[in-house]
């Protein structure tokens, strides 16, 4: 059985002083054994290197919120691979929906971002799924599908065996209304399979899945027990240490059942 994945995106909150309040609670609450349960935190930038420290010797891995394509260059404001390797970074979201809807990416530019990280040695968490229209037009299916296919295009099955593909409908995206399980394990159910196609049933089985948009401790559990659904990707509720600990809680009992 595939372990679940819980990573906190904390997107643009916690300043340094907040950021090492926010881990030191964390970790004092991260003291039961966490069976089949990977933690990831996802804090800004300027946080990453007080992160590492804080999490030394701990479970906690870290990853990154974006990055770009390049390793340097006249590139104002942007920050590389190398340098989020450089400072302790395993993993990176790349194609979060508020960076295509905010900054414009698209699925080509996830694609280079994906291949970037892992030529890198970084883990990319993929983000794809789609919006409330696409969902009352009932696209949801092509939509997504188009997005898995060309965010992981010239992936190989080795590549595939790292990657994280986040399905979060943006309609549940900080508006506290979650997709229910049966509609997230729908989707979950058919990425695997279309990874199943594109690679083999063997690559489709390892995938992890992660489901994104108002993952809370009261909904967690239910959204963590459905068959395709390897893991969440938190928003909101990993801001604070006692609910993030709660989803992470419910990640080990979903597994124990
Ligand atoms: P949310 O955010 O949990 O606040 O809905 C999830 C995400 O954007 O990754």
């Amino acid at each position: 059985m595939r372990p679940k994945v819980i990573a906190g995106n904390w997107k643009l909150n916690k300043d340094v002083g907040e950021s090492e309040k926010l881990i030191t609670e964390l970790k004092a609450a991260l003291k039961f054994p966490l069976e089949k349960t990977r933690v990831i935190i996802c804090p800004p930038f300027t946080s990453l290197a007080l992160a590492r420290k804080l999490i030394e010797g701990t479970v906690i891995e870290l990853g990154a919120q974006n990055m770009y394509i390049e390793d340097e260059g006249a590139f104002t404001g942007e920050i590389s691979p190398k340098m989020l390797r450089s400072v302790g970074c395993t993993y990176v979201i790349v194609g979060h929906s508020e960076r295509r809807q905010f900054f414009k990416e698209t699925n080509e530019l996830v694609n280079k971002k994906a291949k970037k990280a892992l030529v890198s040695g970084l883990l990319p968490i993929i983000c794809v799924g789609e919006t409330l229209e696409e969902r009352e037009k009932n696209i949801t299916d092509q939509i997504v599908s188009v997005q898995v296919k060309s965010c992981l295009k010239d992936l190989s099955s080795s590549d595939m065996e790292k990657v994280i593909i986040a399905y979060e409908p943006v309609w549940a995206i900080g508006t506290g209304k979650n997709a229910t399980p049966q509609q997230a394990q729908e989707v979950h159910q058919l990425i695997r399979k279309l990874v199943g196609q594109l690679y083999s049933w063997v690559v489709a089985e390892k995938v992890f899945i992660q489901y994104g948009g108002s993952v809370k401790p009261d909904n967690a559990l239910e959204l963590l027990k459905q068959p395709d659904i390897d893991g969440a990707l938190v928003g909101g509720a990993c801001l604070k240490a006692d609910s993030f600990t709660s989803i992470i809680e419910a990640a080990v009992r979903s597994s124990q059942n």
